[in-house]
């Protein structure tokens, strides 16, 4: 590349925003996990007893919990032919009886998005915040898939440091959430997997892996 022959125009276009990926949102924020991401986690975690998915869509993620031999208690609001439905997850009280780990990928509620009809920019704070607690009182692990930007805000890394984080599991390849042949952009966000244990050790660092 030159200055007369700037080569690959393309590669100093500006950046899209964080939140425009050129598709509309799906109701609900519903995008299936791709499985390897799932898997990236359970390479990198062990969960303790059976886990719940309170968010499970079609079943992408609970599957492959399964597949590794977890039982799993799936639920949603939505029914998407797979576990119960009509569950609100921001208004459950407990882990479903047995459960002693949340893992899911949950709603991030951006673009425009509602969760439960309420205009939901912040959904994904009030989500975590419930999920710790949740956590908390049943002693148990929590893993949540979020975009690794995410974590970097101010509200998000006070709430993400209140409770047990244990590990952070960064993706290193981009997710694509769905396929639309050769009309699909190639994954804008790197992700995460945040994982809380109540059993890590209170004030020690979280670990940082690298996966997938
Ligand atoms: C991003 S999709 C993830 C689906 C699944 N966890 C996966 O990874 O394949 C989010 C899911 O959350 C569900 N959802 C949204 N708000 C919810 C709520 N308040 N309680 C339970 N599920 C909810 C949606 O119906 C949707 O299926």
């Amino acid at each position: 590349m030159t200055l007369d022959d700037p080569g690959n125009v393309a590669e100093f276009r500006e950046p899209r925003p964080i939140h425009i990926s050129g598709y509309e949102r799906q109701q609900n924020d519903f995008y299936p996990t791709p499985a390897w991401v799932t898997e990236a986690l359970l390479d990198c975690v062990t969960l303790r007893g059976p886990a719940w998915e309170p968010c499970c869509g079609d079943g992408a993620m609970a599957r492959v919990i399964q597949d590794r031999g977890h039982r799993v208690v799936a639920s949603d609001l939505v029914d998407r032919g797979y576990g119960e439905h009509g569950v609100d997850f921001l208004a459950a009280r407990t882990f479903p009886e047995g459960c002693q780990s949340m893992v899911t990928n949950p709603p991030y509620g951006d673009g425009g998005g509602s969760v439960k009809g309420v205009h939901a920019r912040g959904a994904l704070l009030g989500f975590t915040h419930h999920a710790i607690k949740l956590t908390e009182q049943a002693d148990g692990q929590l893993a949540l898939l979020v975009r690794f930007q995410w974590l970097a805000g101010r509200k998000a890394a006070s709430l993400i440091s209140s409770g047990p984080l244990s590990k952070i599991v960064v993706l290193r390849r981009r997710i694509r959430w769905f396929d639309m042949g050769p009309m699909t952009n190639h994954g804008q966000h790197h992700h995460a997997w945040l994982f809380w244990d109540c059993h890590h050790e209170r004030g020690k660092p979280p670990e940082m892996l690298f996966a997938g």
